[in-house]
């Protein structure tokens, strides 16, 4: 059978959210396939300590790639300035930005109650992390993926962009925001060689509570499951992939509620 080659090696990489969950794990399969990767956390010391443990396991198997960790909050221009210029000034060039920083507000801030009780720091923390730092990070890449003709752009959705949320009211108001921001940036990238997409997970195993969230399959998604699917959409595979959102769920927008 044919064998996918996605090839990684020689690419330069920001990731946000890379301190946790599926932005750890995209650092980590990026690194071993010989991308440098700038990992971009608010989580300082799960930053430096997982950036110290990918870069040596890359460096063990001579894989090319680097892990390099950037104290960055996506909330903040310069620091998404910052990231950007660390990528270019270290290692000359940007191919790929995977955004994975985002969360829902009602969790993250444990503030769980209904949206017209919401205070107003939940609320911008909802739409600053989830919408506001991933144009930022875009904004702040584009112009080097621009001058170099090519880069791709991932960005991280979610079903509950399309079910919305009582609760965490921002964080599906943030994740629908971006299907339409997906289609800005192609619009944009398309005449420089730079593509965008959308991945949309349903419930995905980096927290033991997402197993209880309805698929039709009856599970959540490991978190390998996604991120494999998104190297792909990002390698040159997906060349075609522009401007589109892509559900991966479980059949969880099929379940009857
Ligand atoms: N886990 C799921 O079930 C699921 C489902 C659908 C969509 N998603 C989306 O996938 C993405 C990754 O989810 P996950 O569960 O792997 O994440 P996670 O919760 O494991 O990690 C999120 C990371 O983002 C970092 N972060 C938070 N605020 C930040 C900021 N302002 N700047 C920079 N970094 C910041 C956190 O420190 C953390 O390391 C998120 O955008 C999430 O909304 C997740």
């Amino acid at each position: 059978m044919k064998t996918i080659e996605l090839h990684y090696e020689n690419k330069v990489a920001i990731v946000t959210g890379a301190a946790s969950g599926m932005g750890l794990l995209t650092s980590r399969e990026l690194a071993m396939a010989g991308t440098k990767v700038i990992m971009c956390d608010v989580n300082a010391e799960a930053l430096d300590r997982e950036a110290t443990a990918i870069a040596a396991d890359a460096a063990s198997a001579a894989s090319g790639g680097e892990a390099v960790p950037c104290l960055c909050d996506v909330r903040n221009w310069d620091d998404a300035q910052k990231a950007a210029a660390l990528a270019t000034e270290r290692f000359g060039r940007l191919d790929l930005l995977f955004s994975f920083a985002g969360g829902n507000e009602a969790r993250c801030c444990n503030s769980h109650v209904p949206f017209h009780e919401q205070p107003k720091d939940v609320i911008d923390w909802g739409l600053d992390v989830n919408l506001r730092g991933p144009v930022y990070m875009a904004r702040a890449c584009l112009p080097t993926m621009v001058a170099q003709g090519s880069g791709v752009i991932c960005l991280l959705g979610s079903v509950t962009g399309f079910e919305g949320d009582g609760n965490g009211s921002m964080y599906g108001t943030a994740k629908s925001g971006l299907f339409n921001f997906t289609k800005a940036l192609a619009k944009d990238g398309a005449t420089h060689g730079v593509r965008a997409f959308c991945v949309s997970p349903g419930p995905v195993l980096t927290r033991p509570g997402m197993a209880g969230m309805k698929t039709l399959i009856g599970r959540a998604a490991d978190p390998s499951e996604v991120v494999d699917f998104a190297l792909y959409l990002a390698s040159e595979k997906g060349a075609f992939i522009v401007g589109t959102n892509h559900v991966i769920d479980g059949g969880r927008l099929c379940v009857s509620r």
